[in-house]
């Protein structure tokens, strides 16, 4: 991970293909204007949107401009740094005139193309940068040109392994910055700062002190206008493959020797490969899938998945999905970890939350040892064991549950929240994960991007999953409705084993969007 304090960023081109695509428009230029408006970016840098279309690059910014609302401050000075180039993607001459673009740009500036395409794409792509020779290493900065490649890396092991044999023919590993946005959110890289930079918390961040782990990702939007990728991925594919196992490895894995890029991913990796593959005659009750039909969400009427545009009216792919894993180490021996994620469902969540286990059964936790006492009364009943909860999104920041005696003469307890607000403390929120992710790039600091052994090693995991969930055409796929949270076997998955979904609710402060405040304290 890189230093607090942020070196300077070299004069870079990024070159991005795909640059009509939402991401352009709505992540990726907002991001390199809020830096270039904070005076993060170099004196020196240009960003080239490539794409099928014959586009002036005046055009090119003038639309950018308008989805920003080009009245900004300073936006006529960034849009300066904005060009355009028309490729098509397999013809080579396109890719000589880039080059020859390019060579115009800033001297020795880093170069990065950003692969913003349609996952069929990126490897004609990467062979034409390499026959152009704009993918070869430089000896200077030892790292060389960087493609930033999105998610899927593949859609099972085989393709994922076949990807990275194919991109490996043209670039170094350490040229392929494989993004996954969540590892850009200031409150997933705290996760870190929490367990090492804390002494109190690494002593009982294991199997004696932790009862189970939580992570719950839950979303209200649908599938936004992406049915033809999504019904062919799912929600297993587009959110836990990637971004719910990030979370359960940033949580559940060892210190590393260092926060050098490499140490940080192979403790991520030991973690995956500890990760204890699910047996099929388990799959009904640790493996939980669903897909939501018609329902409502704050008010609004939202259509089932099998009513949203290019969706199959047959589709059998989940929108949801709950598992029950564990990782079989040292540490986390007989630890349950519990994942969730949703599309539509009641509220926008990323939440992991650690439970710890309850405190024995004597004092305050039992009817019996209050009996025995003349002074003082009976707990109403058992006490709520102490939660620690990160919520990466929304109202970032991070909540304890705790005991407190309740003022008075009686000895009543009571659970009492504890919360630390990002917005709070810092007087603003978190700056967008691809702030973070981009100035990476440009500097070539690969912690937050993912290695090929974690891609592969997620997919080692999950694959079986899916073989098993496409292969059993009679395994359960329980329909829930838009608005709730999930099948009822979700729920029974984890009350089975005598726990609950939990989300701390945080409470409301002058400061807070207030827009989690229809979150129920507990879920499910
Ligand atoms: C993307 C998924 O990677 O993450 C989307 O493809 C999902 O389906 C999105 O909606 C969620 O990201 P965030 O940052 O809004 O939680």
């Amino acid at each position: 991970m890189s230093n607090h304090k942020r070196q300077r960023v070299d004069p870079f081109q990024l070159t991005i293909f795909g640059a009509s695509g939402d991401l352009t428009r709505e992540k990726l230029v907002p991001a390199l204007f809020r830096l270039y408006q904070q005076g993060l970016l170099p004196d020196e840098f240009r960003v080239i949107g490539v794409g099928r279309t014959d586009l002036e690059a005046g055009k090119f910014a003038r639309t950018l401009g308008q989805h920003l609302d080009d009245e900004c401050e300073g936006w006529a000075d960034f849009a300066e740094h904005l060009a355009y180039h028309r490729l098509d993607y397999d013809r080579p001459d396109d890719y000589t005139s880039l080059r020859e673009m390019l060579r115009d740009g800033p001297g020795d500036a880093v170069r990065a193309f950003y692969l913003s395409v349609p996952p069929k794409a990126i490897i004609p792509i990467v062979d034409q940068l390499g026959r152009a020779g704009l993918a070869e290493h430089r000896s200077d900065d030892g790292i060389g040109p960087r493609v930033v490649v999105e998610k899927p890396f593949g859609s099972d092991l085989e393709s994922a392994r076949q990807l990275n044999q194919h991109l490996h023919t043209v670039l170094d590993e350490r040229q392929i910055f494989r993004i996954d946005h969540y590892l850009g959110k200031e409150t997933v890289q705290n996760i870190h700062v929490l367990r090492f930079a804390n002494s109190i918390f690494e002593p009982i961040w294991n199997q004696k002190y932790v009862d189970h782990v939580q992570v719950t990702v839950s979303e209200t939007v649908g599938i936004a206008g992406r049915g033809g990728y999504y019904d062919q991925a799912g929600a297993i594919r587009d959110m836990v493959q990637n971004h719910l196992m990030h979370l359960l490895c940033l949580v559940a894995m060892e210190p590393p020797n260092s926060l050098a890029p490499d140490d940080v991913r192979d403790a991520k990796v030991k973690v995956l490969t500890a990760l204890r593959p699910i047996p099929s005659d388990c799959f009904r009750n640790d493996c939980i899938r669903g897909q939501y039909t018609a329902g409502s969400i704050g008010g609004e009427p939202m259509p089932g998945y099998r009513e949203e545009e290019d969706v199959a009216p047959d589709s059998n792919t989940e929108t949801f999905a709950a598992l029950k894993t564990y990782i079989d180490n040292w540490r986390w021996s007989g630890v349950p970890f519990y994942i969730r994620t949703g599309k539509r469902m009641p509220a926008r969540i990323s939440e992991i939350s650690v439970h710890f286990k309850p405190v024995p059964r004597v004092l305050f936790n039992t009817a019996d040892a209050f009996a025995r006492s003349r002074s003082a009364r009976r707990p109403t009943g058992s006490l709520q064991p102490n939660v620690l909860s990160i919520r990466i999104q929304p109202n970032e920041g991070i909540s304890m549950l705790f005991q407190v005696k309740v003022p008075g003469p009686e000895m009543a307890v009571e659970p009492f929240q504890m919360d630390f607000s990002y917005a709070e403390a810092f007087g603003r929120h978190p700056p967008d994960a691809y702030e973070r992710l981009l100035l990476d790039v440009a500097q070539g600091d690969q912690t937050l991007f993912t290695r090929q052994d974690e891609a592969e090693a997620a997919w080692a995991f999950l694959g079986p999953i899916l073989r098993e969930c496409a292969g059993q055409k009679d395994l359960p796929l329980p329909n829930y409705e838009a608005g709730t949270w999930g099948p009822s076997e979700a729920d029974e998955l984890i009350e089975n084993d005598g726990r609950r979904w939990t989300i701390l609710r945080h409470r409301h402060r002058a400061t807070d969007s207030g827009k989690d405040d229809t979150c129920p304290s507990t879920s499910g």
